[in-house]
């Protein structure tokens, strides 16, 4: 694992923007894992500013709400929309969304998995962190082995996401979302994450034990995983001096 911590999220921000572009321009068709939530906002945002070239980019969200329609502001496919596809290059067919309204939800969910086998799996997969170590909608306990399905949110997602959705009353319980174990396929996973809120979750993830009661900690079993912090969200690590020597002690080649 490779921990980046930077002194704001805007600097934390610029070392993934960075590193996406660097994909893009090495691999102009490459495949994304996309995320959502307010901690990718400012990449998307740095994104679009950068002009990159996305006609031949393909895209994988990592999760949608079952029941939103993609024209609900508070679904993940008018989010993408909004804050990145339509600031972007990128071709409509490329890009792939879990359907929260899919008839068939099992059935959905296995085209998904095949499609992202037949696009030759993803290069990067962006990823935030729930404040309970949840990447894309895994909840503590899910299978580490898990692919993608539908998946019922713990109170405390709902609390903290309830604010999209004018209070926790009207927060959906029930979402499709990538499982861990296709997250874990992806080439290379970039974890974002800022503030106080997501310290805790970051300690276990990097430096607790592996557990499927925080998720995120099985990204101690990926070959390549970069996560990018603001202090905050790196304040309760242990081993932070070794990963600030580290980073400033690259050698040129591997730099950001
Ligand atoms: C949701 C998303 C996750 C995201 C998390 C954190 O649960 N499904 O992908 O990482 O929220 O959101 P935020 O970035 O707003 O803290």
């Amino acid at each position: 694992m490779e921990i980046v911590i930077q002194p704001t999220e805007e600097g934390a921000t610029g070392v993934a923007a960075r590193l996406m572009a660097r994909l893009l321009r090495d691999k102009p068709d490459a495949v994304l894992g996309l995320a959502t939530g307010s901690t990718p906002l400012p990449l998307y945002r740095e994104l679009a500013r950068m002009k990159l070239d996305w006609r031949r980019v393909t895209t994988f969200n990592l999760d949608e709400y079952v029941g939103l329609a993609p024209k609900h502001p508070a679904s993940y496919h008018y989010f993408m929309r909004e804050n990145l596809f339509r600031h972007i290059n990128i071709s409509e067919k490329n890009i792939h969304i879990p359907d929260g309204m899919a008839a068939d939800v099992p059935a959905f969910c296995r085209r998904y998995e095949e499609r992202i086998r037949r696009a030759g799996g993803i290069d990067l997969q962006l990823l935030g962190i729930g404040s309970d170590g949840h990447i894309g909608f895994n909840e503590p306990s899910s299978s580490l082995a898990s692919r993608t399905r539908i998946k019922t949110l713990t109170a405390r997602t709902r609390r903290d996401n309830a604010r999209h959705f004018g209070g926790e009353a009207r927060a959906p319980h029930h979402v499709i979302t990538m499982g861990i174990g296709t997250i874990m396929e992806s080439w290379h996973c970039l974890l974002l994450a800022f503030g106080k809120k997501k310290a805790r979750a970051i300690a276990g993830a990097v430096e607790g034990p592996i557990t499927a009661m925080n998720p995120a900690s099985v990204l101690q079993l990926h070959p390549k995983v970069t996560i990018c912090l603001d202090e905050d969200a790196a304040s309760l690590l242990k081993m932070k001096r070794y990963y600030r020597w580290v980073f400033d002690n690259k050698p040129e080649w591997q730099t950001f």
